[in-house]
């Protein structure tokens, strides 16, 4: 026992590989080379590329990415003779071969580079599940473990006029203390998932900064600026034009500044989805941004968008990617998989269960959709390991830093379906801590299960009493009365009560169809099962006094390795309310009424 205490109180950074990792925010906003594409690359079932025979580190690893000097030399791998696979894009969906392949993959990509004087230079990876290494030129750089969030490494002074080659060792083998554990339903795809760029900036750039609205106020916008490099102390004009309102501030010996200046503003909402650029110009960087301004709160049992009421019509999404299934990564997915929620006449999305690309928070900004944000704590991680904190609270504020200055997020969600202990609500209140000091405008919610106060054949008394509900904003929970839990009718007869006066978002709730199989409304798999339980359920959710919001699971089918009814599920979970291909189910159009109605009043 004292062993694990111990650990306990060392810092958090000494349990996580930093190395040398850099930060920088909106890499679009910059000038950069992609290096997207085809890359090459070597299965390693058995990381023969990484450890020799004893199973130590090797030092002539696949890193190397070595080539014969003559006919004698011994090298027995070749990247340059090795199948590519694309880059952005998960390896599972992209070859037969490696459909449930979990383990670890190399990836190379060469590359040659005109020096440019003065400018440092940035390797950024957009996301690779699960634990990257990465190489440059036959370097360490460095590692990072979460598959949803971006990490970046300076390759400034190691980048040649020629042949440059970075080599990623990528590793989505799931750990019983990793963050998620061994138990998804989802597919864990592999890969680089997400793009990889090389950034170019100043000696001294716009390392991050975050433009809201300050806490409760719908004219003061708030924030503050960091710069990385030598010139710490600079003159920073944060300004959005088109409002001609501006500041002028000094950063400090650190490279940080706090400020806050009047603004009257469009204020963003999904009826207004109003973007400005805001500009943060340092004397040796400038960087643009398009960012909306909103602000978000709650009063009792209400949800407060710019202080007014508002219902959130919303449904849960995967980051499947829609017609070809996989990891879902680009602005064309975003807007297919937005459309589809728009269609339901949606203005919210809670984006389950760990952090989409970011080309989804921008469409989301973009087309004026509300987002729930979520971590992958997902059911039953190792809460009392000082490492598995650790991995969830560095995935936490990778995912924080990734979209502070996105309007379209209004919650962040710092678990999913995690059993009642004491050790995981102590866990799950430090990452809310955690998470409203990095953040105080945002509200902070989570996906909790009810428990049944035991059902009668004339009722169902259900409650919402999880101690999580005490530091949270905003409550999420998840039930699957009718389908997991007893027939459709049980529905009809299940009365909700809450330890806490605070408003709810129903997480989840829905039921597996096969798109164009037709039955009773009693088979199971059907759409008519699916359609009669929506029913039910809207009915249901309607009697819920503190109900400020739904999003039912799921708005589209997506893979899952516990799914393989054959005919019918075939390694997807069938809950969508449209397949892969955007066909809607009968359910689909239950959801429209419910928030044509719900719009309507
Ligand atoms: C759970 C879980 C989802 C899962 C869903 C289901 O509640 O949160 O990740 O896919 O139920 O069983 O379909």
């Amino acid at each position: 026992m004292k062993i694990r205490f111990l650990l306990l109180v060392l810092p958090l950074c000494t349990l996580w590989p930093a190395e040398a990792a850099v930060a920088i925010a909106n890499p679009g906003g910059r000038a950069a080379v992609s290096l997207d594409g085809k890359w090459r690359t070597i299965v390693d079932p058995y990381e023969n590329g990484y450890y020799d025979y004893r199973l130590q580190p090797s030092k002539d690893g696949y890193f190397r990415n070595a080539r014969p000097k003559d006919k004698s030399e011994l090298i027995e791998y070749d990247f340059d003779a090795s199948p590519a696979l694309d880059v952005p894009g998960d390896w599972n969906s992209q070859r037969e071969d490696l459909f449930f392949y979990e383990g670890t993959v190399w990836y190379k990509r060469s590359f040659d580079y005109a020096a440019k004087p003065g400018t440092r230079l940035l390797l950024y990876f957009g996301a690779a599940n699960y634990e990257a290494i990465v190489y440059f030129n036959g370097e360490k750089l460095g590692t990072h473990i979460g598959g949803f969030t971006p990490f970046a490494f300076e390759v400034t002074g190691k980048v040649k006029a020629k042949d440059n080659f970075v080599v990623v060792k990528v590793d989505n083998k799931r750990h019983r203390d990793g963050v998620p554990t061994v138990n998804t339903d989802w597919w864990n795809y592999g890969g680089l998932t997400r793009d990889v760029t090389l950034i170019e900036v100043p000696e001294t750039y716009v390392e991050d900064y975050f433009v809201q609205l300050q806490k409760g106020s719908a004219n003061t916008v708030a924030g503050w600026v960091q710069l990385n490099g030598a010139r710490a102390s600079q003159r920073v004009t944060v300004s959005i034009p088109e409002a001609k309102a501006s500041v002028d501030v000094t950063t400090d010996a650190r490279g940080r500044a706090e400020f806050h200046f009047p603004a009257k503003l469009s204020l963003w909402s999904p009826e207004n989805p109003k973007l400005y650029d805001v500009a943060i110009a340092a004397e040796t960087d400038t960087v643009h941004d398009r960012i909306g301004f909103r602000t978000i709160e709650t009063r009792g049992t209400d949800i407060l968008l710019n202080g007014k009421p508002v219902f959130l019509r919303g449904v849960s999404v995967h980051e499947e990617a829609p017609f070809r299934a996989g990891r879902a990564f680009s602005v064309e997915d975003a807007r297919i998989l937005l459309g589809w929620a728009k269609d339901m006449g949606c203005n919210f999305v809670r984006l389950a269960h760990y952090p989409h690309n970011e080309n989804m928070l921008r469409e989301a900004d973009r087309m004026g959709m509300l987002v729930w944000s979520e971590s992958p704590v997902y059911w039953t991680i190792d809460w009392e390991n000082p490492v598995t904190f650790a991995n969830a609270s560095n995935q936490a504020a990778e995912s924080v830093a990734r979209d502070q200055n996105r309007a379209s997020i209004i919650l962040w969600s710092v678990a999913n379906e995690t059993p009642v202990s004491a050790p995981r609500t102590a866990f799950l209140t430090r990452l809310v801590e955690q998470i409203r000091a990095a953040d105080p405008t945002r509200l902070l919610t989570a996906a909790m299960e009810h428990h049944s106060e035991g059902a009668t054949a004339t009722t169902n008394p259900v409650v919402i009493n999880d101690p999580l509900g005490a530091v949270l904003d905003v409550l999420g929970c998840n039930e699957y009365v009718g389908w997991y839990d007893g027939s459709p009718e049980k529905i009809d007869r299940t009365v909700w009560s809450s330890k806490y006066e605070k408003p709810l978002v129903m997480s989840e709730f829905g039921a597996d169809a096969l798109y164009g199989l037709h039955g009773e409304a009693s088979a199971r798999f059907t759409e008519e099962y699916q359609e009669d339980l929506f029913q039910r359920q809207t009915r249901m959710l309607a009697r819920i006094p503190i109900l400020r919001g739904t999003t039912p699971w799921v708005l589209m089918d997506f893979r899952s390795p516990r799914r393989s009814l054959p005919g019918i599920q075939d390694w997807f979970n069938r809950k969508g309310l449209v397949s892969v291909r955007g066909e809607k189910k009968k359910a689909f159009f239950v959801m429209q009424e419910f928030y044509r109605s719900k719009a309507a009043n």
